[in-house]
């Protein structure tokens, strides 16, 4: 369909009143008839997330930047797509944004598995401090030559681990079955404790642990609070043995579609809207804990020194496997964020 000229509505020159405000009458009908374009953000957590509120300030900031222009559509909760075809979706310009986890790129880079590896960072502060870096900034760029652009890193924070039995020592998980996100890293992790990883998306882990298809899982506390799986699981170890954080992506036929102008507002919009999740995202989770121990459907279980040391000691050998695939210069670089 050719676009709509309203100055071919006349075909002499303009003479009269009459004439002009016809024109203007047609222009003005035309501006309210556009539609303004609009960007899909998609992700697979409850809205009272870092990744939800953020997602929801992103749409605000772009909408009142670009009014009438540009429309952000958010879908929570896996509505859209889940964690199987979010990445392809983003690829077929489905949708435009979305922000999974650090653990679901491997099919894309074998770079980012360097999150995963159990006790490299020591808190969130270690995290950002190597997001921000020179090496962590160049992994924003590991999956181009795939056609997906990292825009940003979004804290989420430090995973636990959860079961119905409370787990104390690596002796605890032996035997169990553990669901992981989409991670090779992961599956190793539990393998190292003689456990058996299961990788299941998102959306599926409630009824798994519910029906105990599965025996535990790890996460965070925002996500087993906002998902209820402390209803479903009678311990939680306090073991922030790794982190859940987020790649905000968008593909790079889309991005470049974009008018530059255009682009630069809404690239300001999402760096605002990311530094607004981050900021709220260590408070969330601290929240989130509190309510979970407040509950009393799930207890809380903290380790010793020693006990924490003997996971470190049982998992921290995973390291060595993958480290060709990420390469030791970028673990030396996280490492070093530590101190
Ligand atoms: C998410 O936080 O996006 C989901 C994490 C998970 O799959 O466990």
């Amino acid at each position: 369909m050719s676009a709509f000229n309203p100055s071919k509505l006349f075909t002499q020159p303009l003479k009269t009143l009459a004439q002009v405000t016809a024109l203007a009458g047609a222009l003005a009908s035309f501006s309210v008839l556009a539609e303004p374009v609009e960007i899909k953000f998609s992700h697979v957590v409850a809205e009272n997330t870092p990744k939800g509120q953020m997602a929801l300030k992103f749409k605000a900031l772009v909408e009142e930047r670009l009014p009438g222009e540009y429309q952000v559509s958010v879908f929570p909760n896996s509505q859209l797509f889940g964690d199987n075809n979010e990445l392809a979706a983003l690829l077929l310009n489905d949708v435009q944004l979305v922000a999974p986890s650090l653990s679901k790129f491997e099919r894309y880079t074998k770079k980012l598995q360097l999150f995963d590896l159990p006790f490299l960072f020591k808190d969130m502060a270690a995290v950002d401090k190597f997001q921000q870096s020179e090496a962590g900034q160049k992994l924003l760029n590991s999956m181009k030559r795939k056609g997906v652009v990292g825009l940003g890193y979004l804290h989420n924070g430090m995973k636990q681990f959860s079961a119905n039995e409370p787990l104390l020592l690596p002796k605890d998980a032996s035997g169990k079955k553990f669901r992981v996100m989409a991670s090779d890293v992961l599956a190793a992790q539990f393998a190292a404790v003689d456990a058996t990883a299961v990788k299941k998306p998102f959306s599926e882990v409630f009824t798994l642990l519910q029906t105990r298809a599965i025996d535990g899982q790890e996460n965070t506390w925002s996500n087993i609070y906002s998902k209820k799986f402390f209803e479903v699981q009678s311990h939680i170890t306090e073991s922030n043995h790794g982190v859940l954080d987020y790649m905000v992506v968008t593909s790079n036929t889309f991005w470049k579609s974009l008018p530059g102008d255009k682009r630069k507002i809404i690239k300001e919009a999402l760096d605002e809207a990311i530094a607004y999740g981050n900021k709220i995202a260590g408070d969330k989770n601290d929240q989130d804990r509190q309510l979970i121990i407040d509950s009393k459907r799930s207890l809380v279980v903290e380790l010793t020194p020693e006990q924490r040391q003997a996971w470190v000691d049982a998992m921290k050998p995973v390291w060595a496997k993958f480290e060709d695939q990420i390469g030791k210069d970028v673990i030396d670089a996280a490492v070093a964020a530590n101190q």
